[in-house]
């Protein structure tokens, strides 16, 4: 067992001296809380196979043979969700994956439905895979919760979309979909030919209220073809390393997977490749740690806002260590990062960012410490005393 109390000891001072850009996009004196980093020290494990590789001088290109059986045990055990690791393609990201699936399995000008408001590189990856996106809109409930619109979906599959990105878990409203919810997914995704993409790579960071449900496993009992991107990127902190895996979720997929170039498997970090493989094999008891860091930080957040700005509304994400916040009533238009940064030199992710819908939302990343947590809170409560002042 890995105390979760590890997590509340980086320093901002330490934290500052990192070279991501996360740390070096604004300026010494903004605290931020945009890009989806994490501010953890490296799981030991992960840390030790590098530094290994290091030390005998294992910088090569990758051919990472150990990798897919590593995660196909992790998928077994988290998810319970079997794959044969010869389905398993790697590439150098998880938005790598996507654009160059999309190459073999849709024709350019093919229509490709999305979930607004969703993770920005969404948009601009569809326009580098030259296909047409289709916005089919989350629902947005009352208290702040969004879901899928099943009705909304088979209107877009109906009228003639050919690929689905589908983003399970969330980002940014932290929703873990319920199977039943996949599985109808699952359903129309069959009866229209859709081919499903699902980007999974928040998956290891559904908290144990809302389990996670890898799509393939609705896709096979329908009959839907479909594909996961998934990575140790975001529950390990490991983006900067450049690997990710495609799973395909049946032999059809994965013959067409097979079509892309050898050189996209080459492209991958051969680092990211190593810390990956440890990551899925050896970094579940710290991955429990953080899941139990993130669980308590997500609700420490609910406090914190109340207690000092009690006019944002946040639904807690089942997912992600992305907050969501509602910031309209704050009156400080539709773009309030803009004033968090100026007035309260805190890096926020503009709600717009993620689509029209996000005017007046912001995006927190609270992966991190619960002292630079009441600094990002406290930082958001002087820009909103200062915008008071103003008006
Ligand atoms: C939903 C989602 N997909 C993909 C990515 C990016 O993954 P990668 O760096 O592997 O392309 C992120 C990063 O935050 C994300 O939130």
């Amino acid at each position: 067992m890995i105390d979760p109390e590890i997590f509340d000891r980086p320093t901002h001072a330490e934290l500052a001296t990192r070279r991501s850009t996360k740390w070096t996009l604004f300026g010494p004196d903004v605290v931020p809380a945009f890009v989806a980093e994490l501010d953890v020290d490296l799981a030991e494990p992960i840390a030790r196979a590098l530094h290994d590789a290091i030390a005998r001088g294992d910088t090569g290109y990758a051919n990472p043979v150990d990798l897919p059986g590593a995660y196909a045990r992790f998928a077994r055990e988290r998810f319970a969700w079997e794959i044969d690791p010869r389905a398993i393609s790697v590439v150098p990201d998880v938005m790598v994956g996507v654009v160059e699936a999309l190459r073999v399995l849709v024709q350019p000008g093919d229509a490709v439905a999305i979930n607004t408001p969703v993770y920005a590189p969404f948009y601009t990856s569809l326009e580098e895979a030259r296909v047409r996106r289709v916005d089919v809109p989350l629902v947005r409930r009352d208290d702040g919760t969004y879901d899928l619109d099943l009705e909304g979906l088979e209107a877009a599959f109906a009228g003639g979309v050919r690929a689905y990105l589908l983003c399970n878990p969330h980002n940014p409203v932290g929703r873990a979909f319920a199977r039943a919810t996949l599985d109808a997914v699952a359903d129309l995704a069959a009866r229209y030919d859709v081919v499903v993409l699902s980007d999974e790579i928040h998956a290891p960071l559904a908290y144990a209220s809302n389990p996670h449900t890898a799509f393939a496993t609705c896709a096979q009992r329908y009959g839907a073809r479909a594909l996961a991107l998934v990575s140790a990127s975001k529950a390990w902190n490991l983006a900067g390393l450049k690997c990710a895996l495609i799973v395909a979720g049946d032999a059809g997929v994965a013959r067409t997977l097979a079509t892309m170039p050898k050189e996209v498997r080459f492209r991958t970090g051969h680092l990211g490749a190593i810390a990956a493989t440890a990551a899925f094999s050896e970094g579940g008891a710290w991955l429990d740690a953080l899941r139990k860091h993130l669980d308590r930080n997500r609700h420490y957040l609910t406090e914190l806002l109340s207690e000092h700005i009690p006019n944002i509304s946040y639904a807690i994400p089942e997912a992600t260590y992305l907050a969501w916040l509602d910031c309209r009533e704050l009156g400080l238009g539709d773009r309030p990062a803009t004033a968090f940064l100026r007035d309260g030199r805190v890096a926020l992710s503009a709600g717009t960012d993620f689509g029209a819908a996000g005017a007046g939302f912001v995006r927190l990343n609270f992966g991190t410490t619960r002292a630079m947590l009441r600094e990002i809170v406290a930082r958001m409560a002087c820009a909103v005393q200062a915008a008071g002042i103003a008006s």
